[in-house]
């Protein structure tokens, strides 16, 4: 297996949540305003949590980090359970003691959708861009809600999930018939546009998905294998989800 991804194989899941908490809080130290698109999904709970019981024991301070929400369900009340803004707060924003005001959402509830994208990645814009995407990787090769194929230029739009993302979704709120059809997600060209990338990888179930995604063909039907073509990316995951592949140098 070649691949020009670094990618860094993690032990178990807790040791890939604390290398992912130093790379994440290397970035708020580095640059306090940092701009940050934050994933939801299993795989980096545990780094958040790492991150926010650091930055509870005064480790650092996150209070003028730029929160980029990574995607959104439509067709929720803003109170949903499931709504993923939500859950970006409950998981990152509150716990690391980030202002509201300094979090841009996707509005799933806006009346111009089209609009609303715009307004998004025009926030990214004036925000100097985004400095670092923490990201996770679906099942089907998604990143945010980018389902394949999707090229690398797609923009931040309104998409219709795969039935693999809903079914992965299930597990998040306790069935297929509970999760939204339709989503909002930041488009493949502002997450390529990251200066630095952190996806997260956990678990057997990723295996081939991972090796498709950093050994593979550059491909839409596979939207994270676009990685390959950013700068400063680095692939972590745990010995599980890397599987057989050869250990990266
Ligand atoms: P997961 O989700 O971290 O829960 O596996 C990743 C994704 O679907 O993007």
């Amino acid at each position: 297996m070649t691949t020009k991804l670094r990618c860094i194989v993690a032990d178990s899941y807790g040791e890939l949540s604390q290398i992912g908490a130093d790379a994440v809080e290397a970035a708020i130290k580095a640059d306090p305003n940092v701009s940050v698109l934050v994933a939801t999904g299993n795989t980096p709970m545990g780094l958040y949590q790492e991150l926010a019981r650091r930055r509870a024991n005064g480790a650092f301070d996150a209070s003028h980090v730029r929160v980029f929400q990574l995607d959104e369900y439509l067709g929720l009340e803003p109170e949903d359970r499931r709504s993923l803004f939500g859950w970006t707060r409950r998981s990152f924003v509150d716990p690391l003691g980030i202002p509201l005001e300094n979090v841009t959402r996707l509005a799933p509830d806006a009346g111009d959708l089209e609009a609303a994208c715009r307004a998004y990645d025009a926030a990214i814009k004036s925000a100097g861009g985004l400095d670092l995407a923490i990201l996770g990787l679906g099942p089907n090769g998604h990143l945010g809600f980018n389902e394949p194929p999707a090229d690398a230029h797609a923009p931040t739009r309104v998409v219709d999930l795969t039935i693999e993302s809903i079914e992965s979704n299930a597990q998040y709120w306790g069935g297929r018939d509970v999760v939204p059809r339709v989503a909002m997600t930041a488009g493949m060209d502002v997450i390529l546009g990251a200066r630095q990338t952190l996806l997260v990888v956990s678990g057997s179930h990723k295996r081939d998905v991972l090796e498709r995604t950093v050994a593979g063909a550059v491909t839409p039907d596979v939207p994270a294998s676009y990685l390959q073509l950013a700068s400063d990316v680095i692939v972590l995951a745990d010995r599980d989800a890397w599987g057989a592949m050869p250990q990266p140098r």
